[in-house]
């Protein structure tokens, strides 16, 4: 999804709104950073949450999963954001060391909403469909 750059001469500006441009209310919002060289992350999918993420400075690599098709998508500008349905397998790769990623979400931390087994998500998914 596309966001409005606002501001002026002065510079940019993007603002998110729960329920409006981003399709869920928004109930947390963190932010990876610092991420050190060579290091991918995530690996799990969540039952429930949906989340946004954008890219706000830097760039990385997004692999979503969805058992049927697997995408790689490149984060590398703060007036795009990536939706991150619930059942979706993500990994992050590549990320630069200035890459401050941005998430927004749609629930609390709840560790028992993650499946961080490849297996148990592909049977996940089986048991749904
Ligand atoms: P994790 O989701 O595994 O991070 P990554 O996206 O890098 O795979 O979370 C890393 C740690 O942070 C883990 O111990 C859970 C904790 N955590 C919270 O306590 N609250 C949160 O909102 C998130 C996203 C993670």
């Amino acid at each position: 999804m596309d966001f409005l750059p606002l501001g002026d001469r002065r510079g940019s500006l993007v603002a998110l709104e729960g329920q409006r441009t981003v399709p869920f209310a928004i109930q947390r919002v963190y932010y990876l950073f610092g991420t050190k060289a060579g290091v991918s992350r995530g690996y799990h999918a969540h039952r429930r949450l949906q989340q946004v993420a954008v890219c706000v400075a830097g760039r990385c690599r997004m692999v979503l999963d969805d058992g049927v098709s697997r995408e790689s998508v490149w984060l590398d500008s703060p007036t795009r954001g990536l939706m991150i349905r619930s059942m979706v397998w993500r990994e992050m790769h590549d990320f630069t060391p200035d890459c401050v990623l941005l998430v927004l979400a749609s629930a609390h931390y709840d560790e028992a909403d993650y499946i961080r087994d490849y297996q148990q998500f592909r049977a996940k998914l089986a048991s749904i469909e």
